[in-house]
């Protein structure tokens, strides 16, 4: 298989984790659970998801962490509790870019190629649903405890979700995007410092969470935790470089909402800091890094290594 089939294919056992954990529509909160499921269903690269399945699979074998049928209990039990967390993730993802696109903040219309959750169901519907999707984020990955056998695997449990709690919070994404709003206010001073506070917090964060707690449910230890969420946090900066310039780079119909809205807003960003060229470079030189720590790990994971390696190109 080469990589473009297996990213499929993995993509599409992400898509069915999704489908599983989502609540059906029902009762009184009918409109907020169609609305959730709206922006969750949007599509998306699930690339959190991804990165902590793969993560994982640097640990234990990765026939183990996409074994889904439950016939057998892999070592650590924790390896089980893989899909609540990845489908955590992908809701508070989610939640996040439905509060980002409301009028009060990006006011954007347009994402993944379909109108915004606040255009389609409305402003109120739409942070409510923001708010839902963050809860039933937690309520998801409370369920992993249930897979948990051992003291140990309470633990390791314990740990994955103090992660996600952090990094999605004041002291992670949360913290990121105030960072972010303040930065457009004209009295504002941003510098590189805050600019990059922004990055490693507003998007760094969330995939340092996916692809530590991916390590952390399949057993790594401390150093190598410590080592995983490093390579996510180049990852993450660069990511959100490559964001930055794809909006002044790319097109809506590339992208799938409108480009060059950082100017629209004023907003300042690496690119705007240090020109197109240095950006790429940027994005280049902390992915090269990332991938020189995956590389280091005893157990391969070329998957995980090429994935990481087309955020240099991604086009959208
Ligand atoms: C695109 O991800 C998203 C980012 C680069 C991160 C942006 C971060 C925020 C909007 C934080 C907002 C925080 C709050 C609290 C409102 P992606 O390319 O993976 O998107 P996809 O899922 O559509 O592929
Ligand atoms: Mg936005």
């Amino acid at each position: 298989m080469n990589f473009k089939e297996e990213l499929e294919k993995k993509t599409g056992k992400v898509e069915e984790i999704l489908a599983a954990y989502l609540p059906e529509p029902e009762g009184y909160q009918s409109k907020v659970l169609e609305a959730m499921a709206y922006a969750v269903s949007a599509g998306g690269k699930r690339l959190r998801p991804l990165m902590m399945a793969e993560s994982a699979a640097l640990f234990v074998e990765a026939e183990e962490v996409w074994r889904t049928d439950g016939t057998v209990v892999p070592e650590p039990a924790t390896v089980r509790a893989l899909p609540m967390f990845m489908a955590a993730i992908e809701f508070i993802h989610t939640y996040s870019l439905i509060h980002d696109d409301l009028p009060a903040l990006d006011n954007d219309d347009y994402r993944r190629g379909r109108k915004t959750t606040h255009v389609v169901y409305g402003e109120d519907i739409a942070v409510i649903a923001g708010d839902g999707l963050l809860n039933y984020a937690y309520e998801t990955a409370s369920r992993a405890f249930r897979k948990a056998v051992t003291l140990e695997d309470y633990e390791r449990t314990e740990c994955a979700l103090n992660i996600l709690v952090q990094k999605a919070g004041v002291c992670g994404m949360v913290g990121g995007q105030c960072a972010d709003l303040l930065a457009e206010r004209p009295e504002t001073e941003v510098t590189e410092e805050m600019l990059l506070y922004i990055h490693k917090n507003k998007t760094a964060a969330l995939i340092q969470a996916a692809m530590m707690i991916g390590a952390v449910l399949a057993g790594a230890d401390e150093k190598a935790v410590e080592q995983i969420g490093r390579c996510a946090e180049n990852i993450g900066v660069a990511f959100q470089i490559q964001d930055d310039i794809l909006d002044v780079t790319s097109s809506l119909e590339v992208l799938g909402k409108p480009t060059g809205s950082d100017e629209k807003n004023h907003k300042l960003t690496y690119v705007t800091m240090h020109g197109l060229e240095e950006s790429k470079r940027q994005v280049k030189a902390l992915s090269g890094e990332a991938v020189g720590i995956l590389k280091a790990f005893p157990h391969r994971n070329t998957f995980l290594e090429t994935l990481v390696e087309q955020l240099i190109y991604r086009e959208k």
